[in-house]
């Protein structure tokens, strides 16, 4: 039996627990760490998951030398600098998503990945799902002619809270870097980069935004409408419209496990039906790429990264929304 490849978390809230429970059902993956600001919280993580090792500090965490490869789940503000921190002691990282606030932090992700030749990926989980590789495929073999328009929106209503990660502009907060990213990311993996981006934005009274709108407007005449909130409840679908068919993608889309394809002729639904959340895929295709010893994903390259948070600051910049990290 091959040597399974030794996992830590960093950062131990909401999602870190989700990944915990999906990393259990990967084949040759170990969860050999973890690591949270207070001892007290790792050790009742390492507890809940049957853990090894629990660590206090993050910093103990990225020296641990049996650590592999470490995943970020922290507030996305701290993205950069905790991954930075694994990647100096040599670890592979795959961080949460946005994997920097802005590109300039990204910039000096990728430039710590080359300096350590260290792994990083962000963790855009959707591009490994069933769904997401079925759609690209109708899109490469253009099955049902040209994309010509998307509509994608992820909303769902969250309580105004000035200190939580949702709404403090000091953790980088908003709708769009936090659920908008998916309806960004959808467009730009099946159209591509837009010609024109129009942008508006409802703020909360933490200065972050509540809701926005997008439009991207392409060459082809395809045009994407986007929209993400933490204002209203939706089924947070998305409808893809190309010449000889519609596509579906079920509730929520980024995370869904069904496509419905309605042509002329039929309805058909596909169902990729499976047990778990689904971040198995990226840890799956995570370990594949240091089985290979690649630096980054072949199926989400550092570039795509790059494209879509510099297609987040556009809009941010088009909405009004500055952080601190934002150069001037
Ligand atoms: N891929 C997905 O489906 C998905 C879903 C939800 C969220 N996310 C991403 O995952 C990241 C974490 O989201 P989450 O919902 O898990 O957040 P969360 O529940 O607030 O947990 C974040 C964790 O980060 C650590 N942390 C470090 N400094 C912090 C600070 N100053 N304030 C608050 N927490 C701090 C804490 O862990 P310790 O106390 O243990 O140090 C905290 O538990 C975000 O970037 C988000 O975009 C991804």
């Amino acid at each position: 039996m091959e040597t399974p490849i030794k996992w830590g978390i960093l950062g131990l809230g909401k999602i870190a627990h989700k990944f915990a429970s999906d990393l259990k059902t990967v084949q040759g993956a170990s969860l050999h760490a973890v690591a949270s600001r207070t001892q007290q919280k790792a050790n009742e993580f390492s507890k809940k998951f049957k853990i090894q090792n629990a660590y206090g500090s993050y910093e103990a965490l990225a020296k641990d030398p049996e650590v592999d490869v470490i995943y970020i789940a922290t507030p996305h503000v701290f993205h950069a600098s905790n991954s930075m921190l694994c990647m100096q002691h040599g670890k592979a990282v795959l961080c949460e998503k946005p994997i920097g606030i802005n590109a300039q932090q990204l910039k000096q992700m990728i430039q710590s990945s080359t300096t350590h030749k260290a792994f990083l990926m962000e963790g855009l989980w959707t591009n490994f799902m069933p769904h997401l590789k079925n759609l690209q495929e109708l899109i490469k073999l253009e099955t049902y002619g040209k994309c010509l328009t998307i509509e994608a929106d992820f909303s769902f209503k969250a309580n105004v809270d000035p200190e939580k990660r949702l709404f403090n502009k000091k953790l980088a907060g908003g709708a769009l870097l936090d659920i908008g990213i998916y309806p960004v990311y959808l467009a730009l993996k099946l159209l591509g980069k837009p010609n024109q981006i129009h942008a508006t934005a409802e703020f909360s009274s933490t200065g972050v935004d509540l809701s926005n709108q997008i439009q991207f407007h392409y060459q082809s005449g395809a045009i994407a409408n986007l929209s993400s909130s933490f204002d209203k409840n939706s089924p947070s679908t998305a409808k893809i419209v190309f010449e000889k068919a519609t596509v579906e993608l079920g509730s929520r889309f980024h995370e869904t496990d069904q496509l419905t394809i309605t042509t002329d002729s039929e309805k058909n639904k596909i169902d990729f039906h499976y047990p778990t959340h689904g971040y198995q895929f990226e840890i799956e295709h995570v370990q594949d790429c240091l089985a290979k010893n690649l630096l980054e994903s072949p199926e989400w390259p550092l570039k795509s990264s790059l494209e879509l948070i510099g297609t987040l600051d556009k809009i941010r910049n088009e909405i009004g929304l500055k952080y601190k990290e934002d150069k001037a």
